[in-house]
């Protein structure tokens, strides 16, 4: 009698870290003999990595697990898992919240996955959450996209935002070494990877944790030196990284990014607010003069660069005038992209605890306003690609068109042209733009240059 393999699936809330621990547990879960399916309600070992950024966030993984749990009463061979940001912030709770939970795993734990669940398929309902050194990778990611892919280079993060979970529930840092993530980047380029995106939720601060220093005490490892070391492997085409501090982002660094011809001119550096009263509640340590010197030091060595933020509206004590000032950074920088969200207090972190709570009404109509001069600024940013000639990663089919194809520049903006998804997927390709909307483009493809 053939045994069909059991059948797993996950579902990934939240940043960019969490696709990448994704990606690695699903790798360990193929390795364990599992098979991949798309739908959760048919699968046998179901895992929900999760995010607890903002109250909603958190919400929405409750009401995924009801179902599950519901289920599990009519099929007690079902596997439950909950990972990442709410599982390390909840831990044990979890449990008392959702029985039919199995496993409950924070994300430092996120390549133990197969010591964790062999404990769980010996009987035991597992909480793993302890802070814990991260091993070294030892699976293969099962990566979502075969062009581009995540290398995680620091976890964790040393900052204090008044905010922010992410101190709680992603620990200190812990910066992997240059040669290890050097050996991850030769891999994917042999593999046929033509993008890389570096990885850390305060990548400037990469390094900072590893021994060495030069001469002149500074670090042996920065961002900077790691973007040298790792910039001549083969096969890897683009670089890029992810998410810059604007209080450790140095001139060195932009002058790096001038210089190496494979780091694609696109910054995502959020400022959370253009008011220095609310920064330093916020306990950002920059003002926004420090911001805007950053983004005119940026655009001096590339004048095209292309430059994304994260923003917070309606944190607890920010008056309509600190608002507005936020409004008027975002009026002057001119971003290609923003991520906005209205403040959450979160559990365990200092702001939550204040007084000074803006109503959810002020929040969402700040949010609105916005949001709004967002889009008005970011169509205007495409504006200067109308009638240009991009080069464009080909990574899939457009979903919405079969006859195109979809891609991103080097500044990050997604662009559609025709053509076939089989002999362009992993191509860099120039693509003349012809439509431009606030946040994508339109273009035809040039024809090759003529071949010897
Ligand atoms: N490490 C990055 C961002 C981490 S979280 C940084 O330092 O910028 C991603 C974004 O979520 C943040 O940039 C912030 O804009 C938003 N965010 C974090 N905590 C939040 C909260 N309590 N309420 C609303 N937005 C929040
Ligand atoms: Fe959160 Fe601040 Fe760390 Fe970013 S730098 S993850 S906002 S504490
Ligand atoms: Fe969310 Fe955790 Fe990332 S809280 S934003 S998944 S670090």
């Amino acid at each position: 009698m053939v045994v069909s393999p059991r059948r797993y699936h996950i579902t990934t809330f939240g940043c960019q870290m969490n696709k990448a621990d994704s990606e690695r547990m699903a790798g360990i879960l193929d390795d364990m003999g599992f098979e991949w399916v798309e739908d959760p309600y048919t699968a046998d070992v179901v895992l929900y990595n999760t995010c607890t950024i903002r109250d909603n966030a958190e919400q929405k993984v409750y009401s995924y697990l009801g179902r599950q749990a519901k289920r599990k009463h009519e099929q007690p061979n079902l596997t439950l898992i909950v990972a990442g940001c709410v599982a390390q912030q909840e831990g044990e709770s979890l449990l008392r919240r959702v029985p039919e939970l199995d496993l409950v795993m924070g994300p430092q734990h996120a390549n133990r996955l197969q010591d964790l669940l062999e404990q769980v398929f010996s009987g035991n309902q597992v909480v793993a959450t302890e802070p814990v050194h991260i091993m070294e990778d030892i699976t293969k990611p099962r990566r979502d996209s075969q062009v581009t892919a995540w290398v995680n280079v620091i976890y964790g993060c040393n900052e204090r935002c008044t905010y922010c979970v992410v101190p709680n529930v992603r620990g200190v840092e812990q910066s992997r070494t240059p040669e290890a993530i050097r050996a991850e980047m030769v891999q994917l380029g042999q593999q046929g990877f033509k993008e890389v995106t570096l990885l850390g939720q305060n990548i400037d601060a990469y390094g900072r944790d590893l021994p060495g220093a030069t001469a002149e005490g500074r670090h042996l490892h920065t961002l900077t030196d790691l973007l040298y070391f790792v910039h001549d492997v083969a096969g890897v085409e683009r670089l890029r990284f992810a998410t810059s501090h604007p209080r450790y982002f140095t001139e060195r660094l932009i002058r790096a990014c001038a210089e190496l011809p494979k780091v694609c001119e696109h910054f995502h550096i959020p400022f959370q607010s253009g008011d220095n009263e609310v920064l330093k509640a916020m306990s950002r340590g920059y003002t926004q003069e420090k911001y805007r010197r950053i983004i005119d030091t940026v655009r001096r060595y590339m004048p095209d660069a292309a430059i994304s933020a994260d923003a917070i509206v309606g944190f607890p004590g920010e008056t309509e005038a600190q608002f507005e000032n936020t409004l008027k950074l975002v009026e002057d920088i001119g971003f290609d992209q923003l991520n906005t969200a209205a403040y959450s207090p979160r559990p365990g972190t200092p702001a939550a605890l204040w007084d000074n709570q803006l109503s959810e009404a002020v929040k969402s109509d700040r949010l609105q306003r916005l949001n709004h001069l967002v889009a008005v600024k970011a169509a205007e940013r495409s504006q200067r690609y109308a009638g240009r000639v991009e080069e464009v990663l080909v990574e899939e089919r457009n979903p919405k068109n079969p006859a195109q194809v979809m891609g991103r520049t080097r500044g990050n903006r997604l662009t559609f042209f025709e053509g076939d998804i089989a002999a362009l997927k992993g191509q860099i390709v120039p693509v003349r733009i012809t439509e431009v909307r606030a946040f994508s483009l339109t273009g035809e493809r040039l024809e090759a240059a003529v071949t010897a």
